[in-house]
């Protein structure tokens, strides 16, 4: 079989971070219960870290399990720890043959301890891997990662003066990576649902009506060219060769 040629993009995200967005109405339109829209929707997780892993994307962060989650129906609740079991179990072994260094964003404590202990062995598994850094967020709010942040500060007694926008990103769960360059949200909603808060504040948003099983290699990198296209200027102003001080 021939090499497939890279592909090669203008400007590649170094972090990518995915709300994974319509696994239940992607399930409802063929009839099917909720879950299997969830197993559809882990289904192509892998399939979108396969090709993050083929594009060259160093960070990918993907929103599995929120803060509110736990709202939902017990035997929903229960079916997507299982999910995550699973995956920890039975994919965890591929997951290090591409060379992926897993970490956990979120509350791992208010987890059940057998899940904690397969997270952390999950971690160990992969922690020197450097092909691709993926932050599974489960258990995961914005605003309640902003008030852990706050906690280790005062915990570890820093002083006021030592906290700047630089030093705070370092008591967050994802102090190990950058910010998110590029934010996609499926399935047509569009809100932020309190994910990455403090971290997307300069992120280029994506939305897009595909629900979140049907977000494959192809949409992907459809996104990953908008992206290409997009002028970042972080609170600046376009820099015009004419005026130099228009840098942002
Ligand atoms: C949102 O769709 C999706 C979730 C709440 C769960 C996402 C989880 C996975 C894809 C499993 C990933 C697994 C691992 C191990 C990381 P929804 O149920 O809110 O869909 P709806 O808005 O159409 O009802």
């Amino acid at each position: 079989m021939a090499d497939i040629e890279p592909i090669s993009f203008e400007r590649l995200p170094a972090h990518i971070a995915i709300i994974m967005d319509g696994n239940g109405r992607w399930a409802e339109k063929r009839h099917l219960p909720r879950m299997a829209g969830h197993r559809a929707g882990t289904e192509n997780l892998r399939n979108i870290i396969k090709a993050c892993v083929e594009f060259g994307v160093k960070y990918l962060t993907v929103y599995a399990f929120s803060t509110e989650n736990w709202k939902r129906p017990q035997d929903e609740i229960d079916g997507l720890m299982r999910i995550l079991a699973d995956v920890l179990e039975k994919e965890i072994e591929e997951l290090h043959q591409q060379g992926v260094c897993l970490r956990h964003i979120g509350r791992l404590e208010k987890l059940d301890p057998k899940i904690q202990e397969k997270i952390n062995s999950a971690i160990k598994l992969t922690k020197n891997n450097d092909q691709l850094f993926m932050n599974i967020a489960w258990n995961y709010g914005g605003r309640d990662e902003i008030i852990y942040a706050v906690h280790q500060i005062i915990e570890q007694q820093i002083e006021p003066k030592q906290i700047n926008e630089e030093t705070f990103s370092d008591f967050l769960y994802t102090h190990q990576s950058p910010d998110p360059d590029l934010v996609i949200r499926t399935s047509g909603e569009m809100r932020t649902s309190n994910f990455l808060l403090w971290q997307s504040a300069y992120s280029e948003w994506y939305f897009t009506p595909v629900l979140w099983p049907d977000f494959g290699r192809e949409e992907l990198m459809e996104a990953i060219f908008d992206f290409g296209n997009r002028e970042r200027r972080f609170g600046g102003r376009k820099n015009k060769d004419s005026d130099k001080s228009y840098a942002g």
